[in-house]
């Protein structure tokens, strides 16, 4: 019964490489212990169902899969969160590609969707995340706020950036001024890598 379980991915850059935005010992915290906990998180549960199964054991089923789905999207969106990031010399700006075109069309400007999209993020209730995400029916940017890691999640609509709203983000470097931390994350922004995501849905 050696079934596959997550794994927490390697950062694409060094842990200093975010600096003066993010330093070096808040990315270290934030990656390899918060980011991490969610992924034992998940296994735990998977690891527990399994041998419950394997047993015909019971559990609660009900509290079990409130876990595994907190726990799996708090992996997925770090793991997206660590890459729609790059060190400020090939990061931020206001983005080109096709991404650049569809955020001017949708939302009129760059100035506006950051205005809206710093705004969602700043007022999620509680720990979140703000997110922008693609609907292919209407093709149509949209803006999230996701509660938690997986609260007013539109399901299917694919994400293609998310910026990480939960204080174990900034509280390092900006105490608890979110909004501090959500204006210097703009210099930041791989918008390349948005960009991509992007680009693969239309
Ligand atoms: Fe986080």
């Amino acid at each position: 019964m050696n079934k596959k379980l997550y794994e927490l991915p390697p950062l694409p850059y060094r842990l200093e490489d975010l600096e003066p935005h993010i330093s070096r010992e808040q990315l270290r915290i934030h990656y390899e212990i918060h980011h991490k906990a969610y992924v034992d998180g998940a296994n735990r549960i998977l690891q527990m169902m399994d041998k419950a199964r394997a047993e015909g054991a019971s559990f609660d089923v009900k509290a079990a899969l409130k876990l595994l789905s907190f726990n799996i999207g708090g992996h997925i969106l770090h793991t997206l969160y660590w890459h729609n990031m790059a060190p400020a010399g090939r990061a931020g700006g206001a983005p080109g590609g096709r991404i650049g075109d569809k955020i001017k069309e949708d939302f009129g400007s760059f100035d506006r969707f950051k205005n809206e999209f710093t705004e969602a993020t700043l007022t999620v209730e509680g720990s979140g995340w703000g997110a922008l995400t693609y609907c292919r029916n209407t093709n149509r940017l949209l803006i999230m706020q996701i509660e938690k890691h997986n609260v007013n999640i539109y399901p299917t609509i694919p994400i293609i950036l998310v910026i990480d709203a939960f204080e174990h983000a900034y509280y390092i470097d900006y105490k608890n001024d979110r909004k501090k931390y959500l204006d210097n994350i703009w210099n930041i922004v791989n918008w390349d890598e948005v960009d991509k995501r992007f680009t693969k849905l239309t």
